[in-house]
């Protein structure tokens, strides 16, 4: 009997410890920026949600160069339509560099899209568009990214859905040059994002939920409080693991794996949409091995 209720309590204690680890884990990188109000933790979750007073959003409380940003996602389960949930880093001002994931909702029982872009000196106009090989409202996965001097890759349970490559010896700029902040946030887009805005967000259905867990950024941190060049050098000049020469491509296992995606679940290229870029990007051309 005293064994037993010591075990209980034991195990209720590691239980708490791991619930209070990790909301801690959250509140040690990151913060609400976007209605606090419609946040709530629940055990190990981290719960955001829109509903038809706000959206919601968090952003890290520091900017980082190069490394890798993971998070586990739980999108809106049943209708989702209208509604966007988006998982990126971003630097600040006109010039910015962006890359991001885009979660597009639907109707009940059809597919979430991905939308991926990348922003390069404050230009977008890069989307991709997948179909996932799984429910994505069903359970966790695993959402990251992977950027060092050589490329960003988008990556979906460690699977490769992107890749965008360093082409400055062709004269694209590249971006690594600006310190890049990670966020999250879910509002309301039914005036485009189910089926082109034909579908719009039914408050009946709401709140809509997204859930977060094992928060993860492993990267230089530039502290916003440094003075900014300072800063910069010292992230660019770091030698972080990111820079290991068998992080400079994808290996052959992985490039399968992206060619896998791409003929499988890729719904829209801007590579190949000639009516919106009748000249084929110049990225396009170089990138088009992978
Ligand atoms: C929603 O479902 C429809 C029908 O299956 C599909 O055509 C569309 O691509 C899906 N996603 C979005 C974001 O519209």
């Amino acid at each position: 009997m005293a064994v037993s209720s010591l075990f209980r309590l034991t195990l209720s204690l590691c239980l708490l410890f791991i619930s209070v680890s990790s909301a801690a884990r959250f509140n040690e990188l990151f913060h609400p920026y976007w209605a606090p109000d419609h946040f709530a933790i629940e055990g190990q979750t981290v719960n955001m949600k829109l509903d038809k007073s706000s959206g919601a959003g968090f952003s890290s409380k520091s900017k980082y160069m190069f490394g890798k940003v993971n998070i586990q996602i739980k999108l809106v389960e049943g209708d989702s339509a209208g509604t966007v949930t988006a998982f990126y880093m971003s630097s600040d001002g006109p010039k910015h560099h962006e890359f991001d994931f885009e979660f597009l909702g639907n109707t009940t029982g059809e597919p979430y899209l991905v939308q991926t872009n990348v922003y390069v000196n404050g230009v977008g106009n890069r989307e991709q568009r997948l179909k996932l090989w799984f429910d994505p409202t069903k359970d966790f996965h695993s959402y990251s990214i992977l950027w060092n001097r050589n490329l960003v890759v988008f990556m979906v349970d460690e699977t490769p859905i992107r890749v965008h490559t360093n082409l400055e010896h062709k004269g694209i700029p590249f971006p690594k040059d600006q310190a890049m902040a990670v966020y999250s946030s879910i509002w309301n887009a039914d005036d485009w994002a189910t089926q082109g805005g034909r579908v719009k967000t039914d408050w009946t259905h709401g709140p809509f939920i997204a859930s977060y867990r094992g928060f993860e950024i492993d990267g230089c941190e530039c502290p916003t409080k440094i003075a900014n060049s300072d800063n910069m050098r010292r992230c660019t000049s770091s030698g972080g693991w990111w820079d290991r020469p068998t992080l400079s491509g994808l290996n052959l296992h992985q490039s399968h794996q992206l060619m896998w995606v791409r003929a499988n679940h890729m719904i829209y290229d801007y590579c190949t949409d000639t009516a919106r870029f009748p000249t084929v990007p110049i990225e396009c051309q170089h990138h088009r091995h992978h």
